[in-house]
């Protein structure tokens, strides 16, 4: 671990416009920086930095945050990875805290694995580009299947010689340790004999995200042998198939540029589509895709096509796949090849204008895909359509997404000739036997899937609060330290028994005054990210009597740091256009907080008001004998009119 020393130092030298004007070409604009996002394809610019709060901000993608979180989005670092990148640029020592025994040996153990298999990688491509066998059997292979050299050489595609320990020999001179050879898998070990695992192959090296080679794919030459087509690395510490895309350091950036992820099956693929110009492709070698892998994407993009093989026996397996990529929450799509064409050899017989046209114009929505084959197959047969129905709200109940499980059903609905109630119901259902299988609480979720119409006439008061909650946060960050004159409005009986309102000033911190108002309430926001911030914000406030906006911009919680950055730069907006210099933005004057602060509480207190009226006037509704609702509810309803008051005294 690096300690926050460390960290602090890193964050104190680093200038978030040096940066990202590494990336990104920037402009001077008044205090700020702009530039054309990096995050999206954008032809005026709406990507500000700003070297006063060291944070930036992208509107057209939304995205923001620090120089750490820059270099997270943008290399898809973690957030160590990020933090070693920038001590590397400014010529930082990193300190460790220190690893215990087992943690340090266990470290050592994988960084040696990682070192050995980098040294293979390497001695395979040389061995495939200087070697006579290399050359001529590695290297006129990769030729012969079109790859030019440039592609091999990015994918650092390599040759093992047909020899029993031509590898593992070189390697042993280089003073390579035997245990890390046999760990990895390179070297296969038998009481005092070694022997190489792969010989006679073309190799394939696998990159993880960040460019580390974890395992190798050996492909054999001569198809007609009796050997498996591809040898791979055994499972060990580094190399974890079902963790692994084929391709994701190379796509990463793409991915994430286009905001969608091909999906393929094999190594020959993903290099033959790169070669043909895209990009953003992944494989899962063969396999059903696994939940690890599928959260690879997601780091990357919400979407993903998958490419399938043109024949139709593998196409129902591979739909049942499917299912638990949308269990994940991601968009899918997908696309099929013509005839037994797979997209390595589609994207040979096209130019690579037709074939990023087909990748653009022919993918279809998983689901209405599934309706249409299961549909053709079958026919008109009702006991078959039966069963269609259900599978496709199989597929439709593992979408985590409540709307866009009930858009899906309204659609399929539409193509499958079938009611709506019918298809929502069987969809309850299957949610119901999902948990169920799950293990979980069924009752919940089915409720609320009942409830869908109702919730919906709520969310608009849900987005009100959260607006509320919002703009808290923001007084919060900006003018959280200042000190301000606040009014009370003190209620009073007077002799007649009425209520009425005397005013009160008194001087307070902007943070305690929000504080004790919403303390006083028992306030909880809505929205998690909010209520996270805010009490990061609070115990910074209480431990320090300050809060201390920079270290909330650089806070290692991504998501803290990111809203903040957020809220900060939605003010440097406006300088984007020319309205600062025409003075039409006008920032809100400090005599204008103890307003502001007011008002946001009071208006909170109103919307969570009216929407526990709302709730109890529901209640009522199917309870008519509670007469001590209605009596409750005629005291909210006086509350609010206080309220109401209160708002418009308060100047
Ligand atoms: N695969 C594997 N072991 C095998 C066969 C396949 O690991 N015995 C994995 C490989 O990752 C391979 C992918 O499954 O890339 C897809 O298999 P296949 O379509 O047979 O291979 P291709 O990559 O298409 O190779 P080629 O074009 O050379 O046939
Ligand atoms: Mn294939």
């Amino acid at each position: 671990m690096i300690t926050q020393s460390s960290i602090d130092q890193i964050f104190e030298t680093a200038r978030v416009e040096e940066v990202i004007g590494e990336f990104v070409q920037l402009k001077k604009s008044g205090s700020n920086f702009k530039g054309l996002s990096p995050f999206s394809e954008e032809k005026t610019p709406s990507f500000m930095v700003s070297p006063v709060k060291q944070i930036w901000k992208d509107f057209s993608s939304g995205k923001g945050g620090n120089v750490v979180s820059f270099l997270m989005e943008q290399e898809h670092y973690t957030y160590p990875e990020a933090l070693r990148w920038l001590a590397n640029k400014y010529n930082i020592q990193i300190e460790e805290t220190q690893l215990d025994d087992q943690q340090k040996h266990a470290m050592d153990e994988r960084e040696s694995m990682y070192v050995v298999s980098e040294y293979a990688s390497k001695y395979f491509h040389d061995i495939l580009l200087n070697n006579e066998q290399g050359k001529a059997i590695g290297l006129s292979y990769f030729k012969e299947r079109g790859y030019r050299e440039d592609t091999i050489k990015k994918f650092q595609l390599g040759y093992a010689l047909d020899q029993w320990e031509a590898f593992t020999k070189t390697a042993l001179s280089k003073q390579y340790d035997l245990k890390y050879l046999e760990k990895t898998g390179l070297t296969i070990v038998k009481e005092t004999k070694q022997f190489d695992r792969f010989k006679g192959r073309v190799i394939f090296p696998i990159h993880s995200m960040s460019g580390r080679v974890l395992g190798f794919g050996g492909r054999i030459l001569n198809t007609n042998a009796k050997a498996a087509k591809y040898l791979n690395s055994p499972t060990s510490e580094i190399y974890d198939k079902s963790k692994i895309l084929y391709g994701i350091y190379y796509a990463k950036q793409t991915i994430a540029k286009e905001n969608n992820c091909y999906l393929v099956e094999g190594y020959t693929d993903v290099i033959t589509l790169h070669q043909s110009g895209i990009l953003n492709v992944v494989a899962s070698s063969g396999t059903a895709l696994t939940p690890m892998q599928i959260r690879l994407i997601k780091r990357l993009t919400p979407n993903i096509t998958v490419l399938f093989d043109g024949d139709a026996a593998g196409l129902r397996a591979s739909m049942r796949g499917i299912d638990l990529i949308l269990e994940q929450g991601m968009n899918v799509k997908v696309l099929t090849f013509p005839d037994g064409d797979d997209p390595d050899s589609f994207a040979k017989k096209v130019s690579s204008e037709e074939l990023a046209t087909y990748l653009k114009e022919k993918p279809k929505d998983f689901i209405k895909f599934k309706i249409s084959v299961l549909l053709e197959e079958a026919q008109e047969d009702p006991v078959k359509k039966a069963d269609l129905v259900r599978d496709i709200i199989h597929s439709i109940s593992v979408i985590p997404d409540r709307i866009q499980r009930e858009i899906y059903v309204k659609e399929c609905a539409n193509l499958m000739d079938v009611s709506e109630e019918v298809l929502f119901s069987n969809l309850a259902q299957q949610i119901a036997r999902g948990n169920q299988d799950k293990g979980r609480k069924t009752q919940q979720q089915t409720q609320q899937f009942e409830v869908v119409k109702t919730q919906q006439q709520t969310l608009p008061k849900i987005n009100q609060l959260e607006k509320y909650e919002r703009e808290i946060i923001k007084i919060l960050l900006l003018y959280g330290n200042k000190k301000a004159n606040f009014i009370d409005w003190i209620e009073e009986k007077d002799s007649y028994g009425k209520l009425k309102l005397t005013k009160e000033t008194y001087e307070n911190n902007v943070a305690q005054e929000i504080y004790l108002n919403l303390q006083e309430d028992e306030i909880a926001f809505t929205n998690p990210l909010f209520q996270k911030i805010y009490n990061t914000i609070i115990q910074q406030f209480n431990q320090k009597q300050e809060i201390d906006v920079q270290q909330l911009s650089q806070h290692e919680d991504t998501s803290l740091s990111s809203i903040t950055s957020d809220i900060l730069m939605e003010e440097e907006k406006y300088t984007l256009s020319d309205w600062e210099r025409k003075n039409i933005f006008v920032k809100p004057k400090e005599t204008h907080i103890p307003k502001l602060v007011t008002d946001v509480v009071l208006n909170l207190r109103r919307v969570l008001i009216v929407q526990k009226i709302n709730e109890i006037t529901a209640a009522f509704k199917e309870n008519q004998q509670e007469k001590e609702k209605l009596e409750e509810i005629m005291n909210y309803t006086k509350l609010r009119k206080l309220l109401f008051e209160k708002l418009h005294r308060v100047v």
